[in-house]
């Protein structure tokens, strides 16, 4: 009992709703369905059994991105730590299971014996359980975390602190947004961040064809499952029929725009009802339902979005293979 009060004083959830005026899932997915070519946003994927899927992909051989980027941060951790001056808040986006957060966070607590940690994430499952592993690991942590997604929370919750903050949109997660969204939320960060906060960014490199399409279509099919989850997800709580051994997991690398994108691909016509939606809609034989774009950036790129936030480049590392970056970027 005096254990299990000791962790939960250290740990606080705040749970951010939808800002008004902002669609519903069910009207997400009502526009997107409609639309032609037809899409889903993929921040649906992550609902708690796509969250559980994702964590099973981020250990699969051919996703090399976790592993990448885990062994920049085990290498080079403590510089990140001390490039900025202690003692450090930790904001994060898009946290998940926040296992390479623990490399930063056993850095951080070596050279401050307190650190406030932040995490905003879209599942409430994997942040809770996440947050309270950490705060049972290391003595000297307090996690605030935010349940709701990234704009809601930083249009909404003051991030007011009096030390320096580290903000970190790790794991590639930058990627999955269309140029013009990333280029919104750096500037959000801007605003969310002070002069001489750090931003640490972690993205995946442009690279050959056959590793890229690999990563997102794995051998075992743990891809595939986490894609088809979006319409289980639709079929869960919006009252669907969709069949998903009649979808299959498509990937291709468009090597013009950098983007790997996904999607689901109808293997005969359908006709389809998503009640919860309101909406009757048919796919053909052979239709694609675009589920996802992961964008690969030079490090130009990243330069170049973090100038258009107000942020400079301070320091890039790379994973020995050169497959993946970390840069720290700090608000000027
Ligand atoms: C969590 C957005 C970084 O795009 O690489 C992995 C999600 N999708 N496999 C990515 C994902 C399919 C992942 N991010």
């Amino acid at each position: 009992m005096a254990i299990d009060s000791a962790v939960s004083d250290r740990f606080e959830l705040v749970t951010v709703p939808r800002a008004k005026g902002v669609p519903s899932f069910a009207e997400e997915v009502a526009a997107g369905l409609s639309a032609s070519p037809k899409r889903l946003p993929s921040k649906f994927h992550y609902d708690d059994v796509g969250s559980a899927l994702f964590d099973a992909i981020t250990r699969l051989p051919e996703y090399y991105l976790t592993r990448a980027e885990t062994e920049i941060l085990s290498e080079w951790g403590w510089q990140m730590v001390r490039l900025l001056d202690a003692p450090l808040d930790f904001l994060e986006l898009g946290s998940g299971s926040a296992i390479k957060t623990r490399l930063l966070i056993g850095e951080a607590l070596r050279v401050q014996d307190e650190l406030r940690y932040s995490p905003i994430d879209i599942s409430t499952e994997a942040i809770c359980s996440s947050s309270l592993a950490l705060v049972e690991s290391f003595p000297g942590l307090h996690v605030r975390a935010y349940a709701g997604d990234y704009f809601d929370v930083l249009e909404s919750q003051p991030m007011l602190s009096d030390r320096k903050m580290l903000a970190m949109l790790m794991g590639s997660n930058i990627g999955n947004y269309e140029p013009n969204e990333a280029r919104l939320l750096f500037s959000l960060l801007g605003s969310a961040l002070r002069p001489g906060d750090g931003l640490l960014i972690g993205t995946d490199l442009r690279k050959d064809r056959a590793t890229l399409e690999m990563a997102y279509d794995d051998r075992i099919g743990v891809t595939s499952a986490f894609n088809r989850n979006v319409l289980a997800r639709i079929n869960r709580e919006l009252d669907a029929d969709f069949d998903l051994r009649k979808f299959r997991h498509v990937v291709h690398y468009d090597e013009r725009r950098g983007s790997v994108d996904s999607f689901l691909e109808a293997q005969e016509r359908m006709a389809l009802q998503i009640s919860g939606a309101d909406l009757r809609i048919t796919v053909e034989a052979g239709e694609r339902i675009h589920t996802e774009s992961s964008y690969k950036f030079a490090d130009e790129d990243v330069a170049r979005l973090a100038e258009g936030g107000g942020f400079r480049p301070q320091s890039v590392w790379q994973d020995r293979a050169k497959r993946f970056s970390v840069h720290l970027l700090v608000h000027r």
